[in-house]
């Protein structure tokens, strides 16, 4: 791509493309959002890296507290990944325990702790380079209460880590019902419960998925919206937990993240900027307005076209579901997380492409920039894209 801004981006070509990856989902408020770019400036003329703490870092800090229920400390980190990272190495420290649970299909970043069971067939390693050795402390568990339920039997498992939208940012909705079950359960065995709201938090709402259900979780990870499209991520929760930070040198519950870009000032600007502008839920619910919109006028080609299947998805987000009947919760974890297949994938996107739409693998994240021109040209390019992949046999 050669620029972008708004809910479109140019590619070296000189094609303009409606743009459903908005940065992987950090760009709620859409490509170079003049408040962030000109806060991003005005950082990296007074210092890009001080080597020292800066106010920047507390006024970043604070607007987390503000908004997310559960946070009482924040610590940031680089990227989503290292804040599942940290938060799970602070479970472990505070409980003692090795163990990690996590659920089938749900993805917390490349980190090898967790790298286990994110696509079919879920049992093993999502990625080579990672020892065997490393999988006998992770534990994956469909996302159904009586898994959970006996898996902390035991009373040796740390942390319990999942999506708190569902898997793949709501592809795969978690049973009505389940976080609340999640939570007693977790406080019953004494095992941390860490939302991953790297893609849902400040999304679903300003305090992310928690707020929503009003289930608090014991830590968050945070990412993408939080840095306003810079690198970032932060785990918050309990100040007990993320006191362990703070303990002094020599002491043997101290737990460390060193890391050069940590709070990194720009991103810390970009952040506070963001999370101003996120702060009273209008651009989530502007955003999600015009993400349920599309969905309707999608599925609406599917019924023309008499193809089996719909956009679904919550918030400002949309998915897919080609070629299936029903409802998402009724399909198994496989076929929704196995998304539309290599060849529909591709040639889906492909004729989007032409029509000057970029889907996200089938999914899309809808931003406060995106209006009514940019919905009308996706359902148009959609209605010329489907009959193609009619006559292809893919649908
Ligand atoms: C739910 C979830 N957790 C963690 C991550 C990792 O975040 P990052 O890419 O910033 O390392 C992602 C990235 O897409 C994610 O979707």
């Amino acid at each position: 791509m050669a620029t972008a801004a708004g809910s479109r981006k140019w590619d070296l070509d000189g094609h303009e493309i409606v743009c459903y990856v908005m940065g992987h989902g950090a760009l709620l408020l859409g490509h170079s959002n003049a408040e962030v770019v000109a806060a991003i400036q005005e950082q990296a003329g007074r210092f890009l890296h001080a080597g020292a703490s800066n106010e920047l870092e507390c006024e970043w800090a604070e607007a987390v507290v503000a908004l997310v229920p559960s946070a009482e400390q924040v610590c940031f980190t680089s990227s989503g990944t290292e804040a599942c990272m940290l938060a799970l190495r602070l479970a472990r420290a505070a409980t003692g325990r090795p163990r990690i649970a996590k659920l089938a299909g749900h993805f917390h970043g490349w980190g090898g702790q967790v790298a286990f069971g994110t696509d079919p067939p879920f049992n093993g390693p999502d990625t080579a380079g990672i020892p065997p050795a490393l999988q006998a402390d992770v534990v994956v568990i469909p996302a159904e209460a009586e898994a959970v339920r006996e898996v902390l039997a035991d009373g040796d498992v740390a942390a319990l880590i999942l999506e708190a939208s569902g898997a793949a940012c709501g592809m795969v909705p978690l049973p009505a019902g389940f976080l609340e079950e999640v939570r007693r359960l977790t406080l019953e065995s004494g095992t941390v419960l860490i939302f991953d709201e790297v893609v849902s938090g400040f999304r679903w709402s300003p305090g992310g998925v928690q707020q929503v259900v009003g289930v608090q979780p014991d830590l968050t990870a945070l990412g993408k919206i939080l840095a306003g499209g810079m690198p970032g991520g932060a785990v918050c929760g309990r100040a007990d937990l993320l006191g362990a930070l703070a303990l002094s040198r020599g002491d043997p519950r101290r737990v460390t993240h060193p890391g050069t870009h940590n709070a990194h000032p720009v991103a810390a600007a970009a952040g506070i900027v963001t999370l101003r502008q996120v702060a009273s839920g209008e651009a989530q619910d502007s955003a999600a307005r015009l993400a349920a919109e599309l969905r309707r006028e999608l599925s609406a080609v599917l019924d023309r076209c008499g193809v089996a299947g719909r956009a679904y998805g919550e918030s400002s987000t949309f998915h897919l579901l080609l070629g299936h009947e029903g409802e998402p919760e009724s399909l198994p974890l496989s076929e929704l997380k196995a998304g539309l297949g290599p060849l529909l994938s591709s040639e889906l996107h492909c004729g989007m492409l032409l029509g000057g739409v970029q889907l996200f693998h089938g999914s899309g994240f809808v931003s406060t920039a995106h209006c009514e021109r940019d919905l009308g040209q996706t359902v148009e390019a959609f209605a010329a894209t489907v009959p193609v992949l009619q006559a292809e046999g893919l649908l």
